[in-house]
């Protein structure tokens, strides 16, 4: 979809389809024009209720040649002083939907925020964009017949007077980037293999200076990566690790920091088997790596002040024949040993040894993101996202960032008292801390091979993926996360 931003009064704006906000308060320039234009129509429609200023609402008005506008849809927005940006994205997220339904190629919509002095007009612009171009996200790549978004263009229309201009490359690489990883996630595990994930990520680092190693099999057997290489034993499709290496700050090498991701191009659970209905969403257990791929696909664009590396850590959990078993020590990069408890615990597993090489390296704060458990969906649902951590000033602020892109996360202890649940007798500790405060242990698990460096875990295990249509977030991934690490990053 092609967008642009015009300043123009409505008055004088030609289109055949114009969006035009609604709010609670009354005083609404646009749509005083647009009452009076069409001799006090919109009054009596909002009088009778087909007009709604709540949130979401849509409603389709003709409006008979009378002005340049041939077609108006009112969306409601509430009331105008408690707007924010997120909410602009839920709504115009919701809306591009609406629009692709009635089958139009252009439309245009006017920025929302009108005497709104909380809001700043590129960000708003950029909200609104943002909303279209994630909340219309289709994926139909094996559908024999397509049936793709009918909206091709859309004008953002700048009513307020003021000559505006607004470069929208950044947001639109942004919502390219999250659409990216969504797509990474919907690709079947029959076409997701490790090696699909090294492709995607040479074409993610050529877009800007990013230098990607690749550490196969035998590069991880000399590290001495034990962990990671078991958790791959079982699958006819070899491990591997991903690094992408961007450098923002030369002159200050300490400014780094690692974005490590869970990429288990499918999880069977392995010898320890799941389930059918449990299994059965299981590609989605590489969204981890995904998340970092949307990233580094943003930074290679945005090129933040930052050194920055990006890790993948990849691997397919089969019960093959040579699969490792429950009961197997395995040895971590850094030294520590592990007792096999359970291979369906293979998150931990492969993310150990990538915490492992970003501390060799030198690196100072450690974000990973993945699908670590299932417990986190019974504690948080769908609406937030697990954070965990070792550093009180990291996490707050990361979760200022958040704060400030909309996205949800919710703090759970990291307290050493948990660790005795996953002690071991044979070996330093065990790879799960049994059903009591699942999410927590699996963190800490992790947590084990951060070692003193500032380190953040994000347990998207339940919000990766959106069970319906809502907001921005069309049903299926959501790609949650990338926006927030983003503008850590930039800040
Ligand atoms: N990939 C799963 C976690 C998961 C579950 C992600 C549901 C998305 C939806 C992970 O590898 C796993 O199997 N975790 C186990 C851990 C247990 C064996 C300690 C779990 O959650 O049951
Ligand atoms: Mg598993
Ligand atoms: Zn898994």
């Amino acid at each position: 979809m092609k967008l642009n931003i015009k300043n123009s009064k409505i008055s004088d704006f030609e289109t055949n389809l114009l969006c035009v906000p609604v709010y609670e308060q009354k005083d609404n320039n646009d749509l005083s024009y647009l009452n009076t234009a069409l001799d006090g129509l919109i009054e009596e429609l909002i009088n009778n209720k087909q007009i709604s200023s709540k949130q979401g609402s849509f409603t389709n008005i003709y409006t008979l040649n009378k002005i340049n506008a041939k077609q108006i849809i009112t969306y409601g927005m509430g009331n105008k002083t408690d707007l924010d940006y997120e909410k602009i994205r839920k709504i115009t997220g919701s809306l591009s939907r609406y629009i692709n339904n009635m089958n139009v190629k252009k439309a245009s919509i006017i920025i929302p925020g009108e005497n709104n002095n909380k809001l700043k007009f590129n960000e708003t612009a950029d909200a609104v964009a943002l909303g279209f171009l994630i909340g219309s996200y289709k994926y139909d790549k094996y559908k024999t017949k397509k049936s793709p978004n009918s909206l091709q263009e859309l004008t953002l229309l700048n009513t307020s007077g003021q000559n505006i201009s607004h470069d929208l490359s950044d947001i639109i690489n942004e919502s390219e980037s999250i659409n990216l990883v969504r797509d990474l996630i919907n690709e079947p595990p029959n076409y997701m293999h490790p090696g699909t994930l090294e492709e995607i990520s040479t074409k993610v680092a050529s877009k800007g200076p990013i230098e990607m190693s690749v550490l196969n099999v035998k590069e991880m057997e000399i590290l001495g990566m034990e962990v990671i290489l078991g958790v791959g034993k079982g699958s006819t499709h070899d491990p591997k690790m991903i690094i992408l290496n961007y450098q923002g700050d030369k002159s200050d090498p300490d400014n780094n920091i690692a974005i490590i991701g869970k990429g288990i191009t499918f999880d069977s659970g392995g010898l320890n088997l799941k389930p059918g209905n449990s299994m059965r969403t299981m590609k989605t257990d590489m969204s981890g790596s995904a998340v970092v791929l949307g990233v580094m696909n943003a930074v290679a664009h945005q090129k933040p002040k930052k050194n920055i590396m990006g890790i993948l850590a990849i691997a397919e959990n089969m019960p093959g024949g040579s699969a490792q078993r429950p009961g197997d020590v395995v040895k971590a990069m850094n030294g520590k040993t592990i007792e096999i408890d359970n291979t369906d615990a293979e998150g931990r597993l492969v993310l150990s040894d990538a915490l492992s090489y970003a501390v060799d390296k030198g690196i100072n704060k450690i974000i990973d993101i993945a699908t670590l458990t299932g417990a986190i969906s019974v504690a948080l649902g769908n609406e937030y996202t697990g954070l965990f951590g070792n550093d009180q000033n990291f996490l707050d602020e990361f979760k200022k960032s958040a704060a400030e892109t909309g996205e949800k996360f919710w703090e759970l202890p990291v307290d050493q008292n948990y660790s005795s649940q996953y002690k071991n007798s044979i070996a330093d500790i065990q790879n799960s801390g049994g059903r009591d405060a699942g999410s927590i242990t699996g963190a800490m698990i992790i947590g084990e091979f951060a070692g003193d460096t500032s380190w953040i875990h994000l347990d998207i295990a339940s919000t990766i993926t959106s069970p319906k249509d809502k907001g921005y977030n069309p049903k299926g991934p959501t790609a949650i996360s990338v926006r927030t690490i983003l503008n850590l990053l930039k800040n």
